[in-house]
């Protein structure tokens, strides 16, 4: 990968044109599966990030890919947004995990953000009963990565690295992993084909429509896109599925995208609901500015272990905090949750 012309045939035999002319460069390092490029100073190229799910076990974890037709900041406000889990992905048959799942029991969750060196994190607590309190806490992390909380029924870690192609692409690589022990058969299958027809969180192999090889990414479009409306069935809608889209990441995926690729922020109407959304774009810009008009680094960058978090859910007493859970909160490589899912 040193960007050297290997050979040129037409050329005469004494030819050292191949010795001069390179093509522009860039050092790739492969890491379970994930390649990652220094498109920066190559005198400045940090460590690579240490991330838990690119680090555990390749049994521990299932990672896909797939482009998605809006800009890439849209999909991270949908991913921090847990306001909208049980709502958008809930069923209306009463059938269905997501039926059952504690967060349904209060829809209207009270966020509390907190500013961290490596994003944001992003808490929502939900009532359960006058003594217990339900918490979620996603993780915003510079600077496209989001990471979502387990669940008693699938407790596996998942998130998204959301990598911008251009303003209105972005290839979302979604992964989901078990900490500490191998994903089960189940998931993984469950993962890679779907079920009844329905997407889980990965795209699964009917998903794709690829599109000619002379395109970026060809093999990672998806026929769930805006033209033809995510698949929407208003049949489903009226008898199982609330949204009336197939499945999980679909649902997502119409909502980050649907209204346009770059929406107009300067027409939308934040709520209350919104306080995860409205702060990490704060932050964003804020370090934006920072980078643009001080050249100010964010703090920690090229420290590998900024990264080393992870999404927690926890049923914590009335009064007690999230913040106190730091301990949970640290990815530790081969650690289990830590706590009881
Ligand atoms: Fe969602």
């Amino acid at each position: 990968m040193d960007g050297k012309v290997v050979e040129t045939p037409a050329e005469p035999v004494d030819s050292r044109l191949k010795d001069k002319v390179r093509i522009k460069n860039y050092p790739c390092e492969e890491r379970n599966g994930i390649l990652w490029t220094w498109m920066g100073d190559p005198d400045a190229r940090p460590a690579l990030p240490s991330m838990e799910w690119n680090m555990v076990p390749a049994e521990n974890v299932h990672v896909s890919f797939r482009v998605q037709e809006c800009n890439w900041l849209q999909a991270v406000e949908g991913e921090i947004d847990s306001a909208h889990a049980p709502i958008l992905h809930g069923r209306i048959d009463s059938k269905g995990a997501i039926s059952d799942w504690v967060a349904k029991r209060d829809l209207r969750p009270v966020f509390e953000c907190q500013r961290q060196e490596f994003g944001m994190s992003v808490a929502s607590r939900r009532v359960l009963d006058e003594a217990t309190n339900y918490w979620r806490v996603n993780q915003f992390l510079f600077p496209f990565y989001t990471l979502v909380p387990p669940q008693s029924q699938y407790p596996e870690l998942s998130g998204h690295a959301w990598v911008p192609i251009d303003d209105e692409n972005t290839l979302c690589i979604m992964f989901s992993y078990h900490p500490s022990q191998p994903l089960y058969e189940k998931t993984r299958k469950l993962f890679e084909a779907g079920h009844n027809g329905r997407e889980t969180g990965h795209a699964s192999v009917d998903a794709f429509a690829p599109r000619p090889p002379s395109e970026p990414y060809a093999k990672y479009w998806t026929k769930f896109n805006l033209k033809a409306a995510f698949m929407f069935d208003y049949d489903a809608q009226t008898k199982t599925w609330f949204s009336g889209l197939p499945g999980l990441w679909v649902q997502d995926a119409a909502c980050q995208s649907g209204v346009a690729p770059v929406y107009d922020r300067t027409r939308e109407h934040l709520g209350i609901s919104d306080t995860g959304v409205a702060m990490t774009r704060r932050l964003l810009l804020e370090r934006v500015r920072q980078l643009k008009e001080r050249g100010e680094k964010p703090a920690r960058y090229d420290d590998p272990t900024l990264w080393m978090v992870r999404a927690v859910s926890l049923t914590l007493a009335a009064g007690e905090t999230w913040q106190a859970q730091e301990e949970v909160m640290k990815a530790k490589l081969g650690a289990d949750f830590g706590y009881a899912l």
